[in-house]
Protein backbone atom coordinates (compact mmCIF):
# COMPACT_ATOMS: atom_id res chain seq x y z
CA UNK A 1 0.00 0.00 0.00
CA UNK A 2 1.67 3.36 -1.01
CA UNK A 3 -1.27 5.81 0.21
CA UNK A 4 -1.86 7.57 3.39
CA UNK A 5 -4.67 6.37 5.86
CA UNK A 6 -6.76 9.37 6.59
CA UNK A 7 -8.04 8.23 9.71
CA UNK A 8 -11.53 9.03 10.49
CA UNK A 9 -11.72 7.21 13.92
CA UNK A 10 -9.17 9.51 15.64
CA UNK A 11 -9.73 12.65 13.74
CA UNK A 12 -13.81 11.83 15.31
CA UNK A 13 -12.51 11.57 18.55
CA UNK A 14 -10.68 14.77 18.58
CA UNK A 15 -13.85 16.24 16.73
CA UNK A 16 -15.79 15.11 20.09
CA UNK A 17 -13.01 16.31 22.42
CA UNK A 18 -13.28 19.88 20.73
CA UNK A 19 -17.25 19.71 20.97
CA UNK A 20 -16.88 18.45 24.82
CA UNK A 21 -14.56 21.52 26.37
CA UNK A 22 -16.70 24.03 24.40
CA UNK A 23 -19.90 22.47 26.37
CA UNK A 24 -17.94 22.29 29.35
CA UNK A 25 -17.38 26.32 28.66
CA UNK A 26 -20.51 27.07 27.55
CA UNK A 27 -22.41 25.25 30.43
CA UNK A 28 -19.76 27.13 32.85
CA UNK A 29 -19.81 30.93 31.32
CA UNK A 30 -23.91 30.88 30.29
CA UNK A 31 -25.51 27.79 32.19
CA UNK A 32 -26.68 26.45 29.10
CA UNK A 33 -26.70 22.27 28.16
CA UNK A 34 -27.41 21.58 25.04
CA UNK A 35 -30.12 18.80 24.21
CA UNK A 36 -30.08 16.44 21.26
CA UNK A 37 -33.43 14.60 20.91
CA UNK A 38 -33.45 11.53 18.91
CA UNK A 39 -36.51 9.66 17.50
CA UNK A 40 -36.13 6.42 16.60
CA UNK A 41 -39.64 4.21 15.38
CA UNK A 42 -39.68 0.54 14.88
CA UNK A 43 -37.38 -1.89 15.27
CA UNK A 44 -34.49 -1.76 12.05
CA UNK A 45 -31.88 -3.79 13.95
CA UNK A 46 -29.49 -1.11 12.12
CA UNK A 47 -31.13 2.37 13.49
CA UNK A 48 -31.06 0.42 16.72
CA UNK A 49 -27.16 0.13 17.07
CA UNK A 50 -26.84 3.70 15.51
CA UNK A 51 -29.10 5.31 18.04
CA UNK A 52 -27.06 3.48 21.10
CA UNK A 53 -24.07 4.84 20.18
CA UNK A 54 -25.23 8.47 19.76
CA UNK A 55 -27.01 8.41 23.09
CA UNK A 56 -23.79 6.81 24.79
CA UNK A 57 -21.22 9.90 22.30
CA UNK A 58 -23.88 12.87 23.60
CA UNK A 59 -23.94 11.92 27.16
CA UNK A 60 -20.14 11.98 26.64
CA UNK A 61 -19.70 15.18 25.47
CA UNK A 62 -21.49 16.52 28.50
CA UNK A 63 -24.81 17.08 26.16
CA UNK A 64 -28.67 15.84 27.54
CA UNK A 65 -29.78 13.68 25.03
CA UNK A 66 -33.50 12.86 24.93
CA UNK A 67 -34.66 9.30 23.71
CA UNK A 68 -38.01 8.87 21.92
CA UNK A 69 -38.66 5.14 21.04
CA UNK A 70 -41.51 4.29 19.06
CA UNK A 71 -43.49 0.99 17.92
CA UNK A 72 -43.14 0.19 14.29
CA UNK A 73 -46.92 1.04 14.47
CA UNK A 74 -46.92 4.80 15.41
CA UNK A 75 -49.26 7.13 13.32
CA UNK A 76 -47.78 9.25 11.17
CA UNK A 77 -49.77 11.91 12.98
CA UNK A 78 -48.33 11.11 16.59
CA UNK A 79 -44.78 11.20 14.99
CA UNK A 80 -45.52 14.85 13.94
CA UNK A 81 -46.67 15.49 17.00
CA UNK A 82 -43.58 14.54 19.19
CA UNK A 83 -41.57 16.90 16.57
CA UNK A 84 -44.42 19.20 17.34
CA UNK A 85 -43.22 18.77 21.18
CA UNK A 86 -39.69 18.75 20.41
CA UNK A 87 -40.01 21.50 18.25
CA UNK A 88 -41.47 23.75 21.30
CA UNK A 89 -39.15 22.29 24.19
CA UNK A 90 -36.28 24.64 24.81
CA UNK A 91 -34.07 21.96 26.26
CA UNK A 92 -33.85 20.01 22.72
CA UNK A 93 -31.48 22.14 20.77
CA UNK A 94 -31.11 19.57 18.15
CA UNK A 95 -34.00 16.93 16.55
CA UNK A 96 -33.17 13.99 14.86
CA UNK A 97 -35.41 11.55 13.74
CA UNK A 98 -33.66 8.21 12.86
CA UNK A 99 -34.51 6.91 9.12
CA UNK A 100 -35.79 4.69 7.36
CA UNK A 101 -39.39 5.04 9.01
CA UNK A 102 -41.79 2.77 8.75
CA UNK A 103 -43.22 3.03 4.68
CA UNK A 104 -46.65 4.47 6.23
CA UNK A 105 -45.15 7.37 7.64
CA UNK A 106 -43.88 10.06 5.11
CA UNK A 107 -40.39 10.71 5.84
CA UNK A 108 -40.66 14.23 3.83
CA UNK A 109 -43.48 15.26 6.24
CA UNK A 110 -41.66 14.74 9.22
CA UNK A 111 -38.43 16.51 8.34
CA UNK A 112 -40.06 19.29 7.40
CA UNK A 113 -42.23 19.51 10.15
CA UNK A 114 -38.59 20.07 12.06
CA UNK A 115 -37.91 23.46 13.04
CA UNK A 116 -34.77 24.31 11.00
CA UNK A 117 -32.58 25.76 13.36
CA UNK A 118 -32.81 22.16 15.38
CA UNK A 119 -32.57 19.92 12.37
CA UNK A 120 -29.43 18.48 13.05
CA UNK A 121 -29.40 16.42 10.19
CA UNK A 122 -29.31 19.33 7.84
CA UNK A 123 -32.25 17.58 5.97
CA UNK A 124 -35.13 20.28 6.14
CA UNK A 125 -35.70 21.64 2.66
CA UNK A 126 -35.00 25.29 4.26
CA UNK A 127 -31.33 23.85 5.22
CA UNK A 128 -30.78 21.90 1.60
CA UNK A 129 -31.95 25.32 -0.06
CA UNK A 130 -29.53 27.56 2.22
CA UNK A 131 -26.45 25.14 1.41
CA UNK A 132 -27.42 25.35 -1.82
CA UNK A 133 -27.07 28.97 -2.53
CA UNK A 134 -23.74 29.16 -0.21
CA UNK A 135 -25.65 30.66 2.86
CA UNK A 136 -24.95 29.47 6.49
CA UNK A 137 -26.99 26.58 7.29
CA UNK A 138 -27.12 23.13 9.01
CA UNK A 139 -24.90 20.87 6.89
CA UNK A 140 -25.77 17.00 6.64
CA UNK A 141 -23.20 15.21 9.42
CA UNK A 142 -21.83 12.25 6.88
CA UNK A 143 -20.92 15.15 4.20
CA UNK A 144 -20.06 17.97 6.85
CA UNK A 145 -17.63 14.47 8.81
CA UNK A 146 -15.89 14.85 4.33
CA UNK A 147 -15.00 17.98 4.02
CA UNK A 148 -13.60 17.80 7.66
CA UNK A 149 -11.18 14.90 6.59
CA UNK A 150 -10.63 16.93 2.97
CA UNK A 151 -9.61 20.24 4.26
CA UNK A 152 -7.54 19.01 7.06
CA UNK A 153 -5.71 16.45 4.47
CA UNK A 154 -5.55 19.31 1.83
CA UNK A 155 -5.27 22.42 3.65
CA UNK A 156 -7.57 24.59 0.46
CA UNK A 157 -9.61 23.06 -1.76
CA UNK A 158 -9.54 25.42 -4.29
CA UNK A 159 -9.41 24.46 -8.10
CA UNK A 160 -9.35 20.81 -7.18
CA UNK A 161 -11.32 18.55 -9.97
CA UNK A 162 -13.99 16.45 -7.56
CA UNK A 163 -15.95 13.92 -8.72
CA UNK A 164 -18.81 12.43 -6.16
CA UNK A 165 -20.16 8.80 -7.28
CA UNK A 166 -23.81 8.92 -5.83
CA UNK A 167 -26.63 11.24 -6.28
CA UNK A 168 -28.49 10.52 -2.23
CA UNK A 169 -30.08 13.15 -0.30
CA UNK A 170 -28.00 12.12 2.18
CA UNK A 171 -24.73 12.11 1.22
CA UNK A 172 -24.02 12.73 -2.62
CA UNK A 173 -26.07 16.32 -3.32
CA UNK A 174 -24.95 17.87 -0.34
CA UNK A 175 -21.17 17.15 -0.07
CA UNK A 176 -21.38 17.93 -3.96
CA UNK A 177 -22.79 21.41 -2.88
CA UNK A 178 -20.09 22.18 0.27
CA UNK A 179 -16.93 21.17 -1.96
CA UNK A 180 -18.51 23.61 -5.05
CA UNK A 181 -18.93 26.11 -1.63
CA UNK A 182 -15.06 25.27 -1.46
CA UNK A 183 -14.44 25.96 -5.27
CA UNK A 184 -13.68 22.50 -6.03
CA UNK A 185 -14.66 21.25 -10.01
CA UNK A 186 -17.50 19.32 -9.29
CA UNK A 187 -19.15 16.63 -10.92
CA UNK A 188 -21.67 14.20 -9.61
CA UNK A 189 -21.55 11.06 -11.07
CA UNK A 190 -23.86 7.47 -10.20
CA UNK A 191 -24.63 4.30 -10.87
CA UNK A 192 -26.04 5.14 -14.24
CA UNK A 193 -22.81 7.22 -15.41
CA UNK A 194 -21.61 6.53 -19.47
CA UNK A 195 -17.87 5.78 -19.27
CA UNK A 196 -17.90 6.06 -15.42
CA UNK A 197 -14.25 5.27 -15.04
CA UNK A 198 -13.13 7.97 -17.64
CA UNK A 199 -15.03 9.88 -15.34
CA UNK A 200 -13.37 9.33 -12.16
CA UNK A 201 -9.99 9.45 -13.77
CA UNK A 202 -10.16 13.28 -13.91
CA UNK A 203 -10.80 13.68 -10.40
CA UNK A 204 -7.91 14.55 -7.51
CA UNK A 205 -10.92 13.91 -5.03
CA UNK A 206 -12.75 11.45 -5.25
CA UNK A 207 -16.15 10.83 -2.87
CA UNK A 208 -17.48 7.20 -3.42
CA UNK A 209 -21.13 7.40 -2.11
CA UNK A 210 -23.00 4.88 -4.23
CA UNK A 211 -23.96 1.78 -2.29
CA UNK A 212 -22.02 -0.79 -4.05
CA UNK A 213 -19.72 -2.70 -2.72
CA UNK A 214 -15.96 -2.42 -4.05
CA UNK A 215 -17.01 -0.90 -7.13
CA UNK A 216 -14.46 1.86 -7.72
CA UNK A 217 -11.02 0.30 -8.77
CA UNK A 218 -7.45 1.14 -8.48
CA UNK A 219 -7.11 1.73 -12.46
CA UNK A 220 -10.13 3.67 -12.69
CA UNK A 221 -8.24 6.60 -10.29
CA UNK A 222 -5.89 9.16 -11.52
CA UNK A 223 -2.01 8.44 -9.56
CA UNK A 224 -2.21 10.36 -6.11
CA UNK A 225 -6.10 11.16 -5.78
CA UNK A 226 -7.59 11.42 -2.71
CA UNK A 227 -10.20 8.79 -1.99
CA UNK A 228 -13.13 9.29 0.71
CA UNK A 229 -14.99 5.93 1.12
CA UNK A 230 -18.61 6.83 2.42
CA UNK A 231 -19.56 3.03 1.80
CA UNK A 232 -20.68 0.68 4.71
CA UNK A 233 -21.51 -2.64 3.10
CA UNK A 234 -21.68 -5.93 4.84
CA UNK A 235 -19.99 -8.47 2.88
CA UNK A 236 -19.82 -12.60 2.78
CA UNK A 237 -16.42 -13.34 5.03
CA UNK A 238 -16.11 -17.05 4.07
CA UNK A 239 -12.43 -16.56 4.82
CA UNK A 240 -13.52 -15.95 8.58
CA UNK A 241 -16.39 -18.93 8.77
CA UNK A 242 -18.99 -20.41 7.91
CA UNK A 243 -21.44 -17.77 7.51
CA UNK A 244 -18.89 -14.26 8.88
CA UNK A 245 -19.23 -11.14 7.07
CA UNK A 246 -17.22 -8.02 7.03
CA UNK A 247 -17.67 -4.30 5.97
CA UNK A 248 -16.09 -2.95 3.21
CA UNK A 249 -16.68 0.63 1.26
CA UNK A 250 -17.37 1.45 -2.15
CA UNK A 251 -13.75 1.35 -2.83
CA UNK A 252 -11.96 -1.66 -3.74
CA UNK A 253 -9.33 -0.68 -1.04
CA UNK A 254 -6.52 -3.25 -1.84
CA UNK A 255 -6.15 -2.21 -5.53
CA UNK A 256 -7.11 1.68 -4.54
CA UNK A 257 -4.94 2.20 -2.02
CA UNK A 258 -1.97 1.24 -4.56
CA UNK A 259 -3.03 4.31 -6.72
CA UNK A 260 -4.21 6.74 -4.54
CA UNK A 261 -2.75 9.83 -3.20
CA UNK A 262 -4.61 9.16 0.52
CA UNK A 263 -7.53 7.27 1.55
CA UNK A 264 -10.18 6.57 3.89
CA UNK A 265 -10.37 2.82 5.34
CA UNK A 266 -13.67 0.65 5.71
CA UNK A 267 -14.41 0.73 8.78
CA UNK A 268 -12.73 3.25 10.68
CA UNK A 269 -12.76 6.19 7.99
CA UNK A 270 -16.01 8.21 7.34
CA UNK A 271 -17.97 6.29 9.63
CA UNK A 272 -16.85 7.67 13.15
CA UNK A 273 -17.32 10.97 11.80
CA UNK A 274 -20.87 10.52 10.84
CA UNK A 275 -22.11 10.62 15.06
CA UNK A 276 -18.95 13.27 15.84
CA UNK A 277 -20.44 15.62 13.34
CA UNK A 278 -24.05 15.43 14.87
CA UNK A 279 -22.49 16.19 18.10
CA UNK A 280 -20.83 19.20 16.37
CA UNK A 281 -23.97 19.85 14.98
CA UNK A 282 -25.77 20.18 18.18
CA UNK A 283 -23.16 22.64 19.45
CA UNK A 284 -23.34 24.60 16.64
CA UNK A 285 -27.62 24.77 16.73
CA UNK A 286 -26.95 26.04 20.67
CA UNK A 287 -24.61 28.94 19.89
CA UNK A 288 -26.92 30.18 17.64
CA UNK A 289 -30.15 29.91 18.97
CA UNK A 290 -28.81 31.15 21.72
CA UNK A 291 -26.51 34.03 20.29
CA UNK A 292 -23.33 33.04 21.21
CA UNK A 293 -20.08 32.53 18.93
CA UNK A 294 -20.30 29.44 16.51
CA UNK A 295 -17.40 26.62 17.40
CA UNK A 296 -14.47 27.22 15.37
CA UNK A 297 -13.53 24.52 12.70
CA UNK A 298 -16.95 22.37 13.75
CA UNK A 299 -18.85 23.90 10.30
CA UNK A 300 -18.39 24.41 7.04
CA UNK A 301 -18.06 28.05 7.09
N1 LIG B 1 -30.11 6.81 8.79
C1 LIG B 1 -28.90 6.54 8.21
N2 LIG B 1 -28.12 7.65 8.24
C2 LIG B 1 -28.85 8.62 8.83
C3 LIG B 1 -28.57 9.98 9.16
O1 LIG B 1 -27.50 10.53 8.89
N3 LIG B 1 -29.58 10.63 9.77
C4 LIG B 1 -30.77 10.06 10.06
N4 LIG B 1 -31.70 10.80 10.67
N5 LIG B 1 -31.05 8.80 9.78
C5 LIG B 1 -30.09 8.09 9.17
Amino acid sequence: MTATLINGKEFAADVRAQVATHVARIKEENDITPGLAVVLVGEDPASQVYVRSKHKMTVEVGMNSFEHKLPEDTSEADVLAIVEQLNNDPAVNGILVQLPLPKHIDENLVINAINPAKDVDGFHISNVGLLGTGQKSMVPCTPLGCLMLLRDHHGTLSGLNAVVVGRSNIVGKPIAQLLLNDSCTVTIAHSRTKDLEDVVRGADIVVAAVGRSEMIKGDWLKKGATVIDVGINRIPAPEKGEGKTRLVGDVDFASASEVAGAITPVPGGVGPMTIACLLANTLTATCRSNGLAEPVGLTAS
